[in-house]
């Protein structure tokens, strides 16, 4: 019996498939429905670009699906470049745009190389890319002085955050761009995950100003960039974002911004958890259950090191079990690893907390949703566990996209 305690899952990832999944490659396991994918990508057309912000899943599969569903990416280290590459993204253009507060020195030699885009955090990455490769295209993040987050470890914006440029220096990276003979593409913001609608009005206006001063110091640029954010329902009752107001607020600091520069602006988006969490489920089985004083708890063969949001930011996912069924219990749900932090029902405070969840028994399958952002590509090999495998399921078909790490892999790197 399959308890949802949320929105539904994807069609394609019904109780019969999991199991069988989960059979066929074991647990812990990722599963990600295609459909959902390009479900989200198709709702953001009216944007001029969707950039993925490739953090949030970077397996080159789901990237190779993304890129042929019109998106481009956003890598924010020399791996994710690579990764984009091998995916099939090319060079030479603006479907790769790197993003950072840093350049370390093999990501500028790649940077270079490739002649990718930067969107860049600080004026000593304008200075060092500057001097190493002069007429390079670059990006500026600005932070505008206020932010927002899920969390205060999502907020990247206001003085506590070592995002972006701080606004009262853009003044001094338009400088830096004409003295090194950058080529300015666009101005971008992103102050956190978990967009919120109070301040929009206010973050548009913001680009406006910073469009205004771009422009009053002489400088064109092609294209603004809302940066990322766009929350999910991950709880019961959380509202889904309403795209075409989100749109519609972004497109009215657009037009004032085109006013400014006297031509069209691209507006660009840039998306990681919208485009992915809610198409996929973590599956681990159930390996033990045991009472300790008031508190029950089921332990399964997942743990923090393979989705950490929950012991990171206290993040909630929905829980589903597939097992007998019966009444429900508060339940605490925990992982294998030697670490009281190693649970799954926790808030943000660290505290353990309890979903209700008919009784669990060894052998039974417990679905995680939405943890198709943040998710695999947060795991870690901690207690030394490999990195679990990921599938990806197409309608009827499903695939291998990440085979199951080895011990031995771990091993060879230390001898
Ligand atoms: N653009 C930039 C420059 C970013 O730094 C981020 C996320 C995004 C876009 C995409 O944000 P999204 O649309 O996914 O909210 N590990 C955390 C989220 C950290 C986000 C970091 N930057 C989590 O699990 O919630």
């Amino acid at each position: 019996m399959l308890r949802t305690m949320t929105k539904p899952l994807p069609t394609a990832l019904n109780p019969a498939r999991l199991q069988a999944l989960a059979a066929e490659h074991g647990t812990p396991l990722w599963v990600y429905d295609a459909a959902t994918i390009r479900e989200r990508v198709a709702s953001l057309q009216r944007f001029d670009v969707v950039r993925f912000a490739q953090k949030a899943c970077s397996n080159i599969h789901i990237l190779k699906l993304l890129r042929e569903a019109g998106v481009k990416v956003d890598s924010v280290s020399r791996g994710e470049i690579l990764r984009a590459l091998a995916a099939g993204y090319e060079v030479g253009g603006d479907e790769i745009v790197f993003t950072a507060d840093l350049l370390d020195h093999a990501t500028l030699a790649t940077v270079v190389e490739h002649r990718i885009p930067v969107n860049a955090g600080s004026i000593d990455m304008l200075d060092q890319l500057g001097a190493a490769s002069p007429g390079h295209a670059v990006w500026l993040r600005i932070n505008p002085g206020f932010g927002h987050g899920h969390s205060h470890k999502t907020n990247t914006g206001g003085e506590h955050s070592k995002h972006g440029i701080w606004h009262a220096d853009l003044g001094a990276a338009l400088a830096a761009i004409r003295r090194h003979g950058l080529q300015l593409v666009g101005l971008h913001m992103h102050i956190g995950s978990g967009v919120d609608y109070e301040h929009l009005a206010q973050v548009g206006q913001a680009m406006v100003g910073l469009v205004r001063e771009t422009v009053a110091a002489g400088h064109d640029l092609h294209a603004i960039s809302a940066g990322g954010g766009l929350s999910i329902p991950y709880r019961d009752g959380d509202a889904r974002i309403d795209v075409a107001h989100y749109f519609g607020l972004w497109d009215a600091a657009r037009r004032e911004a085109q006013g400014l520069v006297g031509h069209a602006l691209k507006l660009e988006l840039e998306p990681g958890r919208y485009l992915v969490a809610e198409s996929a489920v973590l599956l681990a089985e159930v390996r033990a259950v045991k009472n300790a004083g008031a508190n029950r708890f089921v332990l399964v063969d997942a743990g923090f090191n393979e989705l950490m949001r929950p012991a990171m930011y206290g993040a909630f996912h929905a829980m589903s079990l597939i097992g007998a069924g019966g009444a429900e219990q508060p339940t605490v749900v925990a992982g294998p690893l030697c670490e009281s932090g190693d649970v799954f029902t926790q808030g943000p405070g660290g505290e353990v907390l309890t979903r209700d969840l008919p009784p669990a028994a060894v052998g039974d399958l417990l679905v995680i949703h939405d943890a198709g952002a943040y998710g695999a590509s947060m795991s870690s090999n901690y207690n030394s566990r490999p990195l679990a495998a990921e599938v990806l399921v197409e309608a009827d078909t499903s695939r291998l996209i990440r085979r199951r790490q080895t011990v031995e892999e771990l091993l060879a790197l230390e001898t």
